[in-house]
């Protein structure tokens, strides 16, 4: 069925507004989505109609937004094929969620424990490691990059051993777009005996993952990178680390009882969920997936790879153009450099011209480094962004060229 991105275009009410006098040309999707009305509708219809504390009221009211909120969690477990609804914990992000599980395994692991992280990873998936080792004494090895910002799965397979006890890898690079080979490194990890976390944050607007298929042992995403809010994100974990990892944060909601002489906990996925949480933020999360299922992840991964060839055909043609990630499998996102040019100068000027793209590190300066550069323009394509946009990008970009050079 053909993908009619005119009629998708229409769901997304920014798309209709202008930037510096040009129609908004929003090429800057791996940093955040844009939001269809679907839900923005239901944001507001949250607190024009049933803004209420959840877990807590006999109240009608109360009682809808707890309906709600737990409906948004199965209908994240329904889209990532998890068994158990208590394995979904709601946290405001995968910067949250991977703090939790660092925090989680602190006292999990010691100084003979070696943990293995990509080089192409976020800061949030590399950051929240150096901290607990510092506290545990834990040792990281690093995955190495290969020139075409794929992983090196040679160097994987030497680094694992038996003192293994974790691996963290990113399933799409935000970087580079590139796609890992999360279900070999899962059973490979496996097969030593450590547990796995993938970051998912830039893969779920593009892929829908079968965690129980992966076998995976932590997966994470944030609903803002697939069309839901900012703030809001899921961790799942295998309940049987869950269930070993002490609560990230106390609070109300996350006990069972508390007198001053001692504190027991409440079960998952409460243990982790302490305070009033983002009701709202879960019931864009679960409409978000509503959105995207609807249109269906096939067709949604079809038509952006049209995009991203198209695009790299016609990038290829501008002197000077140099592109970062060659994966073989990847999504829909170009790093690219221009000769010399500052890539801070040229996304200023795509701005001039209506056009959002983000430049520099991308939060992650160990892949700017493996490459030798201080950063790079990132295009990175939505379903809902069109051929015609990318003609009038490549456009732009040759003007920007001349006025720079
Ligand atoms: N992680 C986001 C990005 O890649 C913010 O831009």
């Amino acid at each position: 069925m053909a993908f009619d991105v005119n009629k998708i275009r229409e769901d997304f009410p920014i798309l209709k507004r202008k930037v510096n006098g040009y129609p908004l040309v929003y090429f800057d999707n791996a940093a955040t989505s844009q939001k269809p009305s679907k839900v923005i509708d239901s944001i507001v219809d949250y607190y024009s109609n049933y803004n209420s504390n959840i877990h807590r009221g006999v109240h009608s009211i109360s009682q809808e937004a707890t309906d709600a909120y737990e409906d948004a969690r199965k209908k994240i477990q329904e889209h990532f094929n998890v068994k158990d609804s208590n394995e979904i914990i709601l946290t405001s992000g995968t910067t949250h969620s991977i703090n939790l599980v660092a925090n989680g395994f602190t006292n999990l692991l010691s100084k003979d424990d070696e943990i293995l992280i990509s080089e192409l990873e976020h800061h949030s998936n590399i950051v929240p490691w150096q901290m607990m080792c510092e506290k545990n004494g834990a040792k990281i090895k690093v995955i190495p990059l290969t020139s075409k910002g794929e992983l090196n799965y040679d160097s994987f397979l030497n680094l694992l051993s038996k003192k293994t006890k974790l691996v963290f890898v990113n399933h799409v690079s935000n970087a580079l777009g590139t796609i890992n080979p999360i279900k070999s490194i899962i059973s490979k990890a496996h097969e030593f005996g450590a547990a796995v976390l993938i970051d998912g944050a830039q893969a779920s607007s593009h892929i829908k993952a079968d965690l129980q298929e992966l076998n995976v042992d932590f997966y994470t995403t944030s609903a803002h990178k697939l069309c839901g809010p900012t703030g809001i994100g899921m961790l799942f974990g295998k309940k049987e680390w869950l269930n070993k990892m002490p609560p990230y944060q106390g609070g109300g909601e996350m006990i069972s009882e508390v007198t001053f002489e001692k504190t027991t906990y409440a079960g998952l996925p409460h243990k982790f969920e302490a305070g009033t949480p983002n009701i709202v933020g879960a019931i864009g999360f679960g409409m978000a997936l509503d959105y995207l299922n609807n249109l269906g992840f096939d067709s949604i991964e079809f038509y952006e790879t049209e995009l991203l060839n198209y695009a790299t055909n016609k990038l290829k043609e501008i002197p000077g153009f140099k592109m970062y990630g060659e994966a073989k499998h990847k999504t829909s996102v170009i790093s690219f450099n221009i000769g010399e040019l500052h890539s801070y100068d040229i996304g200023t000027i795509l701005d001039k011209f209506g056009i959002a793209v983000r430049t520099g590190q991308h939060c992650a300066q160990p892949v700017m480094d493996y490459f030798g550069i201080s950063g790079t323009v990132r295009a990175s394509f939505s379903f809902y962004n069109t051929k015609e946009e990318i003609d009038y990008f490549c456009k732009s970009l040759e003007r920007a060229v001349a006025m720079l050079s």
